[in-house]
Protein backbone atom coordinates (compact mmCIF):
# COMPACT_ATOMS: atom_id res chain seq x y z
CA UNK A 1 0.00 0.00 0.00
CA UNK A 2 1.10 3.48 -0.44
CA UNK A 3 0.44 5.85 2.31
CA UNK A 4 -1.96 8.21 0.01
CA UNK A 5 -4.51 5.15 -0.01
CA UNK A 6 -4.68 4.52 3.46
CA UNK A 7 -8.12 5.04 3.54
CA UNK A 8 -9.04 2.46 1.20
CA UNK A 9 -7.68 -0.11 3.78
CA UNK A 10 -8.96 0.90 7.17
CA UNK A 11 -8.86 -2.39 9.24
CA UNK A 12 -7.08 -4.13 6.84
CA UNK A 13 -2.87 -5.11 7.38
CA UNK A 14 -0.91 -3.60 4.70
CA UNK A 15 2.76 -3.56 4.01
CA UNK A 16 4.20 -0.12 3.56
CA UNK A 17 7.62 0.40 2.57
CA UNK A 18 9.54 3.94 3.36
CA UNK A 19 11.85 5.71 4.95
CA UNK A 20 11.78 7.37 8.43
CA UNK A 21 11.47 10.95 9.07
CA UNK A 22 10.73 11.64 12.84
CA UNK A 23 9.97 9.20 16.16
CA UNK A 24 9.42 9.43 19.78
CA UNK A 25 8.94 7.22 21.90
CA UNK A 26 6.99 7.15 25.37
CA UNK A 27 8.26 4.18 27.35
CA UNK A 28 6.20 1.07 26.01
CA UNK A 29 4.95 2.70 22.90
CA UNK A 30 7.15 4.32 19.65
CA UNK A 31 5.49 6.86 17.72
CA UNK A 32 7.43 7.08 14.00
CA UNK A 33 6.35 9.25 10.86
CA UNK A 34 6.99 7.06 8.36
CA UNK A 35 7.50 8.45 4.28
CA UNK A 36 6.95 6.91 1.40
CA UNK A 37 7.23 9.30 -1.42
CA UNK A 38 3.07 9.97 -1.46
CA UNK A 39 2.79 11.26 2.19
CA UNK A 40 3.68 11.17 5.69
CA UNK A 41 2.10 8.44 7.89
CA UNK A 42 2.17 7.92 11.66
CA UNK A 43 3.36 4.00 12.77
CA UNK A 44 2.70 3.17 16.21
CA UNK A 45 4.99 0.29 17.28
CA UNK A 46 3.64 -0.92 20.92
CA UNK A 47 5.92 -3.19 23.09
CA UNK A 48 3.08 -5.55 23.56
CA UNK A 49 2.64 -6.21 19.53
CA UNK A 50 6.45 -6.58 18.33
CA UNK A 51 8.97 -8.05 19.33
CA UNK A 52 11.48 -6.61 22.26
CA UNK A 53 14.29 -7.30 19.43
CA UNK A 54 12.09 -5.15 17.22
CA UNK A 55 11.00 -2.82 19.49
CA UNK A 56 14.21 -1.65 20.48
CA UNK A 57 15.71 -2.13 17.53
CA UNK A 58 13.22 0.66 16.09
CA UNK A 59 13.53 2.89 18.96
CA UNK A 60 17.23 3.39 18.15
CA UNK A 61 16.93 4.22 14.43
CA UNK A 62 17.88 7.32 12.94
CA UNK A 63 16.36 9.97 10.89
CA UNK A 64 16.30 8.32 6.79
CA UNK A 65 16.54 4.87 7.43
CA UNK A 66 14.78 2.37 5.11
CA UNK A 67 12.21 0.02 6.56
CA UNK A 68 8.99 -2.06 5.35
CA UNK A 69 6.95 -2.97 7.67
CA UNK A 70 3.19 -4.91 8.56
CA UNK A 71 0.23 -3.89 10.51
CA UNK A 72 -2.93 -2.76 10.74
CA UNK A 73 -4.73 1.39 9.57
CA UNK A 74 -6.74 3.09 11.82
CA UNK A 75 -8.34 5.85 11.73
CA UNK A 76 -6.62 8.45 13.60
CA UNK A 77 -7.59 12.41 13.92
CA UNK A 78 -4.44 13.88 15.27
CA UNK A 79 -2.25 12.05 13.27
CA UNK A 80 -0.93 13.47 10.08
CA UNK A 81 -3.18 12.45 6.71
CA UNK A 82 -5.65 11.21 9.50
CA UNK A 83 -4.58 7.45 9.66
CA UNK A 84 -2.38 5.72 11.40
CA UNK A 85 -1.02 1.91 10.86
CA UNK A 86 -0.42 -0.34 13.92
CA UNK A 87 2.12 -1.83 13.50
CA UNK A 88 3.22 -6.04 14.29
CA UNK A 89 6.40 -6.41 12.14
CA UNK A 90 9.19 -4.59 10.64
CA UNK A 91 12.04 -4.99 8.84
CA UNK A 92 15.02 -2.79 8.68
CA UNK A 93 16.39 -1.86 4.99
CA UNK A 94 19.22 0.10 6.15
CA UNK A 95 20.11 1.93 9.09
CA UNK A 96 21.75 5.31 8.14
CA UNK A 97 24.04 6.73 9.98
CA UNK A 98 25.00 10.54 10.13
CA UNK A 99 22.14 11.86 7.62
CA UNK A 100 23.73 15.20 6.71
CA UNK A 101 19.84 16.99 7.38
CA UNK A 102 18.57 17.22 10.70
CA UNK A 103 15.24 18.53 11.38
CA UNK A 104 17.12 22.09 13.05
CA UNK A 105 17.63 25.02 10.52
CA UNK A 106 20.33 24.86 7.93
CA UNK A 107 21.94 27.78 6.11
CA UNK A 108 20.78 27.50 2.27
CA UNK A 109 24.58 26.96 1.13
CA UNK A 110 24.55 23.45 2.96
CA UNK A 111 21.14 22.90 1.73
CA UNK A 112 21.87 23.63 -1.54
CA UNK A 113 25.33 21.27 -1.59
CA UNK A 114 22.96 18.52 0.19
CA UNK A 115 20.31 18.95 -2.65
CA UNK A 116 20.06 15.45 -3.12
CA UNK A 117 19.21 14.47 -0.11
CA UNK A 118 17.19 18.24 1.04
CA UNK A 119 14.41 16.98 -1.36
CA UNK A 120 13.29 14.31 0.75
CA UNK A 121 12.18 16.89 3.23
CA UNK A 122 8.75 17.94 3.90
CA UNK A 123 8.70 21.21 2.02
CA UNK A 124 10.83 20.17 -1.45
CA UNK A 125 8.45 17.21 -1.50
CA UNK A 126 5.34 19.76 -1.57
CA UNK A 127 6.75 22.15 -4.22
CA UNK A 128 7.74 19.62 -6.39
CA UNK A 129 4.66 18.31 -5.88
CA UNK A 130 2.82 21.28 -6.98
CA UNK A 131 5.71 21.94 -10.21
CA UNK A 132 4.21 18.89 -11.03
CA UNK A 133 0.55 19.59 -10.95
CA UNK A 134 1.39 22.88 -13.05
CA UNK A 135 2.85 21.22 -15.66
CA UNK A 136 0.19 18.21 -15.93
CA UNK A 137 -3.13 21.35 -15.72
CA UNK A 138 -0.60 23.37 -18.50
CA UNK A 139 -0.27 20.10 -21.25
CA UNK A 140 -4.12 19.38 -20.17
CA UNK A 141 -4.98 23.03 -20.79
CA UNK A 142 -3.71 22.65 -24.54
CA UNK A 143 -3.92 18.94 -25.14
CA UNK A 144 -8.01 20.15 -24.27
CA UNK A 145 -7.66 22.99 -27.30
CA UNK A 146 -6.50 19.90 -29.86
CA UNK A 147 -2.65 21.86 -29.76
CA UNK A 148 -0.17 19.40 -30.81
CA UNK A 149 3.08 18.84 -28.60
CA UNK A 150 5.50 19.57 -30.55
CA UNK A 151 9.25 18.68 -29.53
CA UNK A 152 11.69 21.47 -30.18
CA UNK A 153 15.59 20.95 -30.35
CA UNK A 154 18.33 21.07 -27.79
CA UNK A 155 21.32 21.66 -29.46
CA UNK A 156 20.52 24.84 -31.79
CA UNK A 157 22.86 26.69 -34.62
CA UNK A 158 21.30 29.74 -33.96
CA UNK A 159 19.72 32.48 -31.30
CA UNK A 160 16.58 33.11 -30.45
CA UNK A 161 16.84 35.48 -27.49
CA UNK A 162 19.69 37.54 -27.97
CA UNK A 163 23.33 36.60 -28.47
CA UNK A 164 24.70 37.97 -25.42
CA UNK A 165 23.22 34.73 -23.06
CA UNK A 166 24.03 31.59 -25.63
CA UNK A 167 25.59 28.87 -23.70
CA UNK A 168 28.38 27.36 -26.79
CA UNK A 169 29.22 23.62 -27.13
CA UNK A 170 30.95 22.44 -29.85
CA UNK A 171 29.12 20.34 -32.45
CA UNK A 172 31.43 18.37 -34.40
CA UNK A 173 33.58 21.24 -35.33
CA UNK A 174 31.65 23.85 -35.48
CA UNK A 175 30.13 26.12 -32.76
CA UNK A 176 26.60 25.06 -31.50
CA UNK A 177 24.42 26.76 -28.97
CA UNK A 178 21.81 25.20 -26.18
CA UNK A 179 18.56 26.34 -26.89
CA UNK A 180 17.40 29.81 -25.16
CA UNK A 181 13.81 28.93 -26.56
CA UNK A 182 11.77 26.75 -29.10
CA UNK A 183 9.87 29.44 -30.74
CA UNK A 184 11.64 29.33 -34.06
CA UNK A 185 11.24 25.95 -34.19
CA UNK A 186 7.54 26.18 -33.09
CA UNK A 187 6.76 28.81 -35.88
CA UNK A 188 7.70 26.11 -38.39
CA UNK A 189 5.74 23.84 -36.84
CA UNK A 190 2.74 25.74 -36.90
CA UNK A 191 2.54 26.30 -40.17
CA UNK A 192 2.25 22.39 -40.19
CA UNK A 193 -0.20 21.90 -37.89
CA UNK A 194 -1.74 25.34 -36.76
CA UNK A 195 -1.34 24.92 -33.02
CA UNK A 196 1.17 23.64 -31.53
CA UNK A 197 3.27 24.09 -28.04
CA UNK A 198 6.72 22.93 -27.10
CA UNK A 199 7.40 21.85 -23.47
CA UNK A 200 11.09 21.43 -22.50
CA UNK A 201 14.27 22.70 -20.86
CA UNK A 202 15.43 26.07 -21.95
CA UNK A 203 19.23 27.75 -21.50
CA UNK A 204 20.39 31.24 -20.56
CA UNK A 205 24.04 31.77 -19.50
CA UNK A 206 22.52 35.50 -17.84
CA UNK A 207 24.95 36.50 -15.27
CA UNK A 208 22.77 37.52 -12.88
CA UNK A 209 22.55 36.36 -9.49
CA UNK A 210 18.66 37.42 -8.50
CA UNK A 211 15.94 35.07 -7.58
CA UNK A 212 14.65 34.99 -10.96
CA UNK A 213 17.15 33.93 -12.99
CA UNK A 214 18.41 29.93 -13.27
CA UNK A 215 20.54 29.00 -16.06
CA UNK A 216 18.44 26.26 -17.06
CA UNK A 217 14.97 26.57 -16.98
CA UNK A 218 11.70 24.62 -18.00
CA UNK A 219 9.10 27.15 -20.42
CA UNK A 220 6.48 26.21 -22.36
CA UNK A 221 5.45 27.61 -25.66
CA UNK A 222 2.74 27.51 -27.92
CA UNK A 223 2.87 29.03 -31.23
CA UNK A 224 -0.63 29.68 -33.19
CA UNK A 225 -1.18 30.36 -37.28
CA UNK A 226 -3.41 33.22 -37.43
CA UNK A 227 -3.83 33.93 -33.89
CA UNK A 228 -4.44 37.53 -33.79
CA UNK A 229 -2.43 39.62 -31.05
CA UNK A 230 -6.17 39.96 -28.60
CA UNK A 231 -6.30 35.91 -28.79
CA UNK A 232 -2.69 35.95 -27.56
CA UNK A 233 -3.65 37.39 -24.54
CA UNK A 234 -7.29 35.85 -24.24
CA UNK A 235 -5.50 32.48 -24.44
CA UNK A 236 -2.48 33.06 -22.02
CA UNK A 237 -4.87 34.94 -19.13
CA UNK A 238 -7.34 31.66 -19.85
CA UNK A 239 -4.20 29.08 -19.33
CA UNK A 240 -3.19 30.91 -16.11
CA UNK A 241 -6.73 31.00 -14.56
CA UNK A 242 -7.17 27.14 -15.34
CA UNK A 243 -3.70 26.52 -13.68
CA UNK A 244 -4.56 28.71 -11.10
CA UNK A 245 -7.65 27.21 -10.65
CA UNK A 246 -5.97 23.68 -11.29
CA UNK A 247 -4.07 23.57 -8.50
CA UNK A 248 -5.65 25.33 -5.65
CA UNK A 249 -8.22 22.41 -6.46
CA UNK A 250 -5.93 19.49 -5.78
CA UNK A 251 -3.10 21.11 -3.38
CA UNK A 252 -4.23 22.14 -0.56
CA UNK A 253 -2.45 20.00 1.39
CA UNK A 254 1.20 20.94 -0.37
CA UNK A 255 -0.24 24.57 0.26
CA UNK A 256 -0.52 24.00 4.07
CA UNK A 257 3.19 22.50 4.44
CA UNK A 258 4.78 25.45 2.89
CA UNK A 259 2.37 27.86 4.26
CA UNK A 260 1.28 29.21 1.48
CA UNK A 261 -2.15 31.66 1.72
CA UNK A 262 -3.71 30.75 -0.98
CA UNK A 263 -6.44 34.04 -0.56
CA UNK A 264 -4.49 35.61 -3.12
CA UNK A 265 -4.82 32.92 -5.67
CA UNK A 266 -8.74 32.51 -5.33
CA UNK A 267 -8.80 36.35 -6.92
CA UNK A 268 -7.20 34.99 -10.16
CA UNK A 269 -9.44 34.96 -12.50
CA UNK A 270 -9.91 36.26 -16.27
CA UNK A 271 -9.84 39.24 -17.47
CA UNK A 272 -6.56 40.11 -16.51
CA UNK A 273 -5.49 43.67 -16.54
CA UNK A 274 -3.63 45.21 -19.63
CA UNK A 275 -1.12 48.48 -19.09
CA UNK A 276 0.13 50.22 -22.42
CA UNK A 277 4.22 50.64 -21.60
CA UNK A 278 3.81 54.11 -22.18
CA UNK A 279 1.24 54.00 -19.55
CA UNK A 280 3.47 52.02 -17.49
CA UNK A 281 5.66 54.61 -17.54
CA UNK A 282 3.94 57.27 -16.80
CA UNK A 283 2.64 55.56 -13.62
CA UNK A 284 6.44 54.59 -12.49
CA UNK A 285 7.11 58.18 -13.29
CA UNK A 286 4.07 59.61 -10.58
CA UNK A 287 5.87 56.53 -8.04
CA UNK A 288 9.24 58.35 -8.48
CA UNK A 289 11.00 56.80 -10.91
CA UNK A 290 13.36 58.20 -13.46
CA UNK A 291 12.26 55.90 -16.54
CA UNK A 292 11.56 56.90 -19.91
CA UNK A 293 10.07 55.56 -23.01
CA UNK A 294 12.68 53.07 -24.35
CA UNK A 295 14.17 51.86 -21.13
CA UNK A 296 13.66 48.18 -20.10
CA UNK A 297 12.00 47.24 -16.32
CA UNK A 298 13.62 46.20 -13.51
CA UNK A 299 12.68 43.27 -11.10
CA UNK A 300 11.71 46.39 -8.63
CA UNK A 301 9.44 48.57 -11.28
CA UNK A 302 8.15 45.03 -12.25
CA UNK A 303 6.65 44.94 -8.91
CA UNK A 304 5.69 48.45 -8.01
CA UNK A 305 3.03 47.79 -11.53
CA UNK A 306 2.15 44.64 -10.20
CA UNK A 307 1.40 46.24 -7.06
CA UNK A 308 -1.48 47.74 -8.66
CA UNK A 309 -3.99 45.04 -9.50
CA UNK A 310 -4.80 42.04 -7.37
CA UNK A 311 -4.73 39.94 -10.89
CA UNK A 312 -1.54 39.08 -13.17
CA UNK A 313 -1.19 42.55 -15.66
CA UNK A 314 0.10 42.57 -18.85
CA UNK A 315 2.07 45.10 -20.12
CA UNK A 316 1.97 45.77 -23.90
CA UNK A 317 3.46 47.54 -26.66
CA UNK A 318 6.91 47.60 -25.91
CA UNK A 319 9.57 49.59 -27.43
CA UNK A 320 11.02 48.04 -30.15
CA UNK A 321 14.60 48.80 -29.60
CA UNK A 322 14.16 46.55 -26.27
CA UNK A 323 12.36 43.50 -27.22
CA UNK A 324 13.44 40.64 -29.93
CA UNK A 325 14.28 40.94 -33.36
CA UNK A 326 10.94 38.56 -34.29
CA UNK A 327 8.07 41.30 -33.14
CA UNK A 328 5.94 42.81 -35.28
CA UNK A 329 5.44 46.88 -34.86
CA UNK A 330 2.17 47.84 -34.15
CA UNK A 331 1.07 49.37 -37.60
CA UNK A 332 -0.80 52.43 -35.77
CA UNK A 333 2.68 52.86 -33.91
CA UNK A 334 5.83 50.96 -35.08
CA UNK A 335 8.13 52.58 -32.69
CA UNK A 336 6.44 49.55 -30.72
CA UNK A 337 6.03 46.01 -31.27
CA UNK A 338 2.60 43.70 -31.01
CA UNK A 339 4.30 42.22 -27.52
CA UNK A 340 3.14 41.77 -23.98
CA UNK A 341 4.84 40.50 -20.94
CA UNK A 342 2.72 39.12 -18.33
CA UNK A 343 3.46 40.17 -14.25
CA UNK A 344 2.24 38.27 -11.66
CA UNK A 345 0.86 39.74 -8.11
CA UNK A 346 3.05 39.49 -4.69
CA UNK A 347 6.32 41.08 -6.72
CA UNK A 348 7.03 37.79 -8.83
CA UNK A 349 7.16 39.84 -12.22
CA UNK A 350 7.36 38.43 -15.73
CA UNK A 351 6.01 35.05 -15.80
CA UNK A 352 5.38 35.16 -19.51
CA UNK A 353 7.18 36.92 -22.52
CA UNK A 354 5.01 36.97 -25.96
CA UNK A 355 4.49 38.20 -29.31
CA UNK A 356 2.55 38.71 -33.09
CA UNK A 357 5.81 37.41 -35.51
CA UNK A 358 6.60 39.30 -38.28
CA UNK A 359 5.55 37.92 -41.44
CA UNK A 360 6.47 39.77 -43.52
CA UNK A 361 9.50 38.94 -45.23
CA UNK A 362 11.29 42.50 -46.17
CA UNK A 363 10.39 44.02 -42.89
CA UNK A 364 11.90 40.10 -40.83
CA UNK A 365 14.82 40.79 -43.29
CA UNK A 366 15.97 44.11 -42.22
CA UNK A 367 15.03 44.09 -38.52
CA UNK A 368 17.81 41.21 -38.59
CA UNK A 369 20.28 43.14 -40.16
CA UNK A 370 19.04 45.65 -37.89
CA UNK A 371 20.08 43.51 -34.81
CA UNK A 372 23.07 42.24 -36.62
CA UNK A 373 21.99 38.78 -36.93
CA UNK A 374 23.95 36.06 -40.00
CA UNK A 375 21.17 36.23 -42.52
CA UNK A 376 22.55 32.49 -43.38
CA UNK A 377 21.91 30.95 -40.45
CA UNK A 378 18.19 32.13 -40.69
CA UNK A 379 17.62 31.04 -44.29
CA UNK A 380 15.44 28.55 -42.87
CA UNK A 381 13.42 30.72 -40.65
CA UNK A 382 12.90 33.38 -43.57
CA UNK A 383 11.87 30.50 -45.86
CA UNK A 384 8.51 30.68 -43.58
CA UNK A 385 8.17 33.87 -45.04
CA UNK A 386 8.11 32.98 -48.15
CA UNK A 387 5.80 29.90 -48.25
CA UNK A 388 2.50 30.86 -47.22
CA UNK A 389 3.56 33.55 -44.50
CA UNK A 390 0.33 34.18 -42.35
CA UNK A 391 0.22 36.14 -39.17
CA UNK A 392 0.79 34.30 -36.10
CA UNK A 393 1.80 34.51 -32.63
CA UNK A 394 2.80 32.74 -29.22
CA UNK A 395 4.75 32.97 -26.30
CA UNK A 396 6.70 31.05 -23.75
CA UNK A 397 5.74 30.53 -19.98
CA UNK A 398 8.28 29.96 -17.52
CA UNK A 399 7.79 27.05 -15.39
CA UNK A 400 10.22 28.09 -12.15
CA UNK A 401 8.85 31.79 -12.16
CA UNK A 402 5.14 30.77 -12.13
CA UNK A 403 5.72 28.09 -9.94
CA UNK A 404 7.56 30.70 -7.43
CA UNK A 405 4.26 32.91 -7.90
CA UNK A 406 1.91 30.03 -6.88
CA UNK A 407 4.05 28.14 -4.17
CA UNK A 408 5.20 32.10 -3.39
CA UNK A 409 8.47 31.17 -2.67
CA UNK A 410 11.58 33.41 -1.80
CA UNK A 411 14.01 32.27 -4.42
CA UNK A 412 13.55 29.91 -7.62
CA UNK A 413 15.70 27.91 -6.28
CA UNK A 414 13.24 25.88 -4.62
CA UNK A 415 11.34 25.63 -8.03
CA UNK A 416 13.37 23.04 -9.46
CA UNK A 417 14.56 19.53 -8.66
CA UNK A 418 18.49 20.38 -9.36
CA UNK A 419 18.75 24.08 -9.97
CA UNK A 420 21.70 25.59 -11.83
CA UNK A 421 22.68 28.68 -10.84
CA UNK A 422 25.27 31.41 -11.67
CA UNK A 423 29.05 29.32 -11.50
CA UNK A 424 26.79 26.49 -9.55
CA UNK A 425 26.04 23.01 -11.20
CA UNK A 426 26.78 20.57 -8.37
CA UNK A 427 25.13 18.33 -7.81
O1 LIG B 1 10.61 36.54 -22.28
P1 LIG B 1 11.39 35.34 -22.75
O2 LIG B 1 12.84 35.49 -22.94
O3 LIG B 1 10.66 34.90 -24.09
C1 LIG B 1 11.06 33.95 -24.96
O4 LIG B 1 11.97 33.18 -24.81
C2 LIG B 1 10.18 33.83 -26.16
N1 LIG B 1 10.93 33.20 -27.25
C3 LIG B 1 8.94 33.03 -25.77
C4 LIG B 1 7.98 32.85 -26.91
O5 LIG B 1 7.37 33.82 -27.33
N2 LIG B 1 7.83 31.64 -27.41
O6 LIG B 1 11.14 34.13 -21.74
C5 LIG B 1 9.84 33.69 -21.46
C6 LIG B 1 9.69 33.35 -19.99
C7 LIG B 1 9.85 34.54 -19.06
O7 LIG B 1 8.67 35.29 -18.97
C8 LIG B 1 10.19 33.84 -17.76
O8 LIG B 1 9.03 33.31 -17.14
C9 LIG B 1 11.03 32.69 -18.23
O9 LIG B 1 10.71 32.46 -19.57
N3 LIG B 1 12.47 32.98 -18.10
C10 LIG B 1 13.26 32.55 -17.08
N4 LIG B 1 12.98 31.80 -16.00
C11 LIG B 1 13.99 31.52 -15.14
N5 LIG B 1 15.26 31.93 -15.34
C12 LIG B 1 15.59 32.68 -16.42
N6 LIG B 1 16.86 33.05 -16.61
C13 LIG B 1 14.56 33.02 -17.35
N7 LIG B 1 14.52 33.72 -18.51
C14 LIG B 1 13.25 33.69 -18.94
MG1 LIG C 1 10.86 38.39 -21.47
Amino acid sequence: MYIEEAKNFVGQEVEVKGWLYNSRSSGKILFMIIRDGTGLMQVVASKSDVSEEVFNNAKKLPQESSLTMRGIIHEEKRAPGGYEIIVNDLNILQQTENYPISPKEHGVGFLMDNRHLWLRSKRQWAILRIRSGIEKSLRDFFDSKSFTLVDAPILTPNACEGSTTLFETDYFGTPAFLSQSGQLYMEAACMALGKVYCFGPTFRAEKSKTRRHLMEFWMLEPEVAYITFEENLKLQEDMVTYVVKYILANYRNEFEIIERDVKPLQKIDTPFPRLHYRDAIGLLRKKGKDIHFGDDFGADDETLLAEEFERPVFVHHFPASIKAFYMQPDPGDPETVLAADLLAPEGYGEIIGGSQRINDYDLLLKRMKDNKLSVDDYKWYLDLRRYGSVPHGGFGIGLERTLAWIAKLPHVRETIPFPRLLEKIYP
